[in-house]
């Protein structure tokens, strides 16, 4: 009885041991293109990664950017783009939106435009979210570093940029009160940019003289 039950699982073992299995990228017999490794099923979604809302991914409708945004604006939303820009966009395209960031004012080989130039004050939101995630020209994208929905929070805070810098007192609610002395753009862009200082050679520069 008992050498019966010790032959018995010692049987389970060794099936666990020899269950069918392929090695890694071994051939295959089975398949018709005798890959063991096989491809997933088409229409196959990676967990997390169904993106059913193209336009929340995309900010286009077909081919054109859309002029919404896929959720609410809120204060939160805009307080969050503000910080996201002032990370992401403001080293080159200044607090304000007039291109002349940090980066720009010590040499950068291109001054972005600015964001209050008829064209880009006309444009539509999904237009600066499609920017965003696939770059532009010699601005590089930021898909990677800026998750889908934060890029609309920056979207949105661009936006807000753009309306305030070309506010009138007309803009402004019924019943609120209009600043006398509204600070004037330019003051504004200039303030914003730290003047470019001397400093030391940075070290790469050093290295790249002949030895
Ligand atoms: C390293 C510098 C740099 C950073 C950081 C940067 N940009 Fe740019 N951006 C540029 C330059 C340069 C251009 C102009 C590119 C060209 O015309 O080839 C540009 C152009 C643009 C344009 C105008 C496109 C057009 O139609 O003319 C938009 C909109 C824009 N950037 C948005 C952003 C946003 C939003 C961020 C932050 C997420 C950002 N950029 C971060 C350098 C930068």
């Amino acid at each position: 009885m008992l050498f019966t039950a010790f032959v018995a699982l010692a049987g389970c073992r060794q099936d666990m041991h020899d269950q069918p299995r392929f090695k890694p990228f071994a051939r295959s017999d089975f398949y018709t293109d005798l890959r063991s490794a096989r491809p997933p099923v088409e229409g196959t979604v990676a967990r997390g990664q169904l993106r059913e809302d193209s336009y929340l991914y995309t900010g286009k409708l077909g081919n054109d950017p859309g002029d919404y945004l896929p959720f609410p604006v809120t204060e939160e939303l805009l307080a969050r783009g503000q910080q996201r820009y002032d990370i992401y966009c403001a080293p080159c395209h200044s607090r304000v939106g007039d291109g002349n960031g940090v980066i720009v004012a010590r040499g950068f080989p291109r001054k972005p435009p600015s964001y209050h130039i008829e064209r880009l004050r006309q444009a539509p939101l999904g237009y600066f979210f499609d920017v965003i995630t696939n770059g532009y020209g010699s601005m590089t994208d930021y898909a990677t570093q800026i998750a889908p929905r934060d890029r609309w929070a920056i979207v949105a805070y661009i936006r807000a940029l753009q309306l305030s810098q070309a506010a009138t007192s007309a803009d402004v609610p019924a019943g609120q009160k209009v600043p006398s002395d509204p600070p004037q753009f330019e003051e504004l862009g200039s303030g914003a940019t730290p003047p470019v200082v001397e400093t030391k050679p940075a070290r790469h520069s050093a290295q790249e003289e002949p030895k």
